[in-house]
């Protein structure tokens, strides 16, 4: 089946092969109807209009709400808090619950794994709240070492935030596995799920982590909204630390009562317009079907990676075995051109890809690269799309 035809961003650039998907995915016509029809029909401020408009405005923001908690299997809707982004959701972890929760000497574990966006915000906390930031080595194979996971670990170990999916060199983790051993010390848990949203099925309640956070970009939504999962126990120890209007209940002079959870996260308008294109891309993504997502994903993976092992002078990163059973991104470091010669090459022939650190710094000083190439996919790519890709780099590389 050919999915492409749902994007009308390939019938603008019909002979570009888009290989970038884990920077920003492509929209389907209903994502981009939705936000038409927003401004077009629908468009009031909500939780403020006592005029039908308005209230229907509230209603909608509503219904993606739980059309949200219903996609990543919430307890309830209340959970759900609407940020920008992922980058904005592990800020708001830090900034609105640990600043709070944790104190000096308590342990923050993180692996080297991490995109910067969940990497940063808690180095800085460290420094600022003088916590101790442990960080999981890699193995070579981009994996984790679960064998001796509990080293790790300690009574001091307050908090834990891990990625479900590396976006720099394709890993699945087994956050099944890590979550378990975090709670076994009792920390609270964040999974960034920016990699994982969109492209399998995911279930927060069996998962068991305090936090999960995605963005809707990278899930055929639009930009500018993401999701903060936070589960009610972790929600009740959140306290509000940006103010404004919509998240109070009552202000005086002298002091405020706040709006409930999770509407007192919330200050200041949201961005509805993207709220209500973010249904529709769950919409989509329900209809297509995540196990077929996921699917089609590995099969380009695998031929992606059939390909990339006949070139010579390149490093494949990552579990290979894993990710012909499962990935939807592939980062090499070639060895005799850099990745961005490699990038500017391929734009030569219509090809976008990703070349640099991937935000992923501290993984590439691990495994001993600066730069790598990354293919990304999703559901609209084709294996039209990875032989091109794979034609261009043999002539680049050589044979
Ligand atoms: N986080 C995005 C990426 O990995 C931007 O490319």
């Amino acid at each position: 089946m050919n999915y492409k035809k749902d994007f009308p961003f390939f019938t603008t650039h019909k002979d570009l092969t888009y290989l970038d998907s884990a920077a920003t995915s492509q929209k389907p016509h209903m994502v981009i109807q939705a936000l038409t029809d927003w401004y077009t029909q629908y468009n009031a401020n909500a939780q403020r209009g006592i005029y039908d408009l308005g209230e229907q405005a509230t209603e909608k923001l509503e219904t993606v709400r739980a059309q949200v908690a219903q996609f990543i299997n919430a307890h309830s809707k209340e959970e759900i808090i609407f940020t920008s982004g992922t980058t904005d959701s592990s800020n708001k972890v830090a900034l609105l619950w640990a600043d709070h929760n944790l104190h000096a000497g308590d342990e923050l574990v993180i692996t080297q794994l991490e995109h910067h966006a969940n990497f940063v915000p808690w180095q800085q906390l460290a420094h600022k709240k003088n916590l101790k930031l442990v960080i999981i080595p890699v193995l070579p194979d981009g994996t984790l070492p679960y064998n001796t996971l509990d080293t790790y670990f300690s009574h001091k170990t307050k908090f834990c935030a891990f990625a479900h999916v590396s976006n720099a060199v394709g890993t699945y983790h087994d956050v099944t596995t890590l979550i378990k051993t975090a709670k076994k010390y009792g920390a609270h848990v964040l999974i960034d799920g920016a990699q994982a949203v969109g492209y399998m099925p995911i279930d927060v309640q069996a998962l068991g982590a305090d936090f999960y956070m995605f963005s809707g970009h990278k899930m055929l939504g639009p930009t500018g909204i993401g999701i903060l999962y936070a589960r009610r126990s972790a929600l009740e120890e959140m306290e509000p630390a940006l103010f404004g209007g919509s998240a109070v209940y009552s202000v005086d002079e002298s002091s405020t009562s706040f709006a409930q959870a999770p509407y007192k996260f919330e200050p200041g308008t949201l961005p509805l317009a993207d709220i209500w294109g973010l249904g529709a891309a769950m919409t989509y993504l329900t209809s297509v079907g995540l196990p077929t997502i996921q699917g089609h994903c590995s099969a380009l993976t695998k031929q992606a990676l059939t390909g990339l092992q006949q070139l010579p002078n390149i490093t494949i990163l990552g579990p290979v075995k894993q990710l012909q059973h499962k990935g939807h991104l592939i980062s090499f470091v070639p060895h005799t051109i850099h990745a961005h010669d490699v990038a500017a090459l391929l734009n030569s022939y219509n090809i976008a890809v990703r070349a640099g650190h991937q935000c992923a710094q501290p993984l590439g000083a691990a495994l001993g690269y600066n730069s790598s190439v990354r293919l990304s996919f999703h559901i609209y790519t084709t294996p039209d799309d990875i032989s091109r890709v794979l034609i261009a780099l043999k002539e680049i590389l050589g044979s």
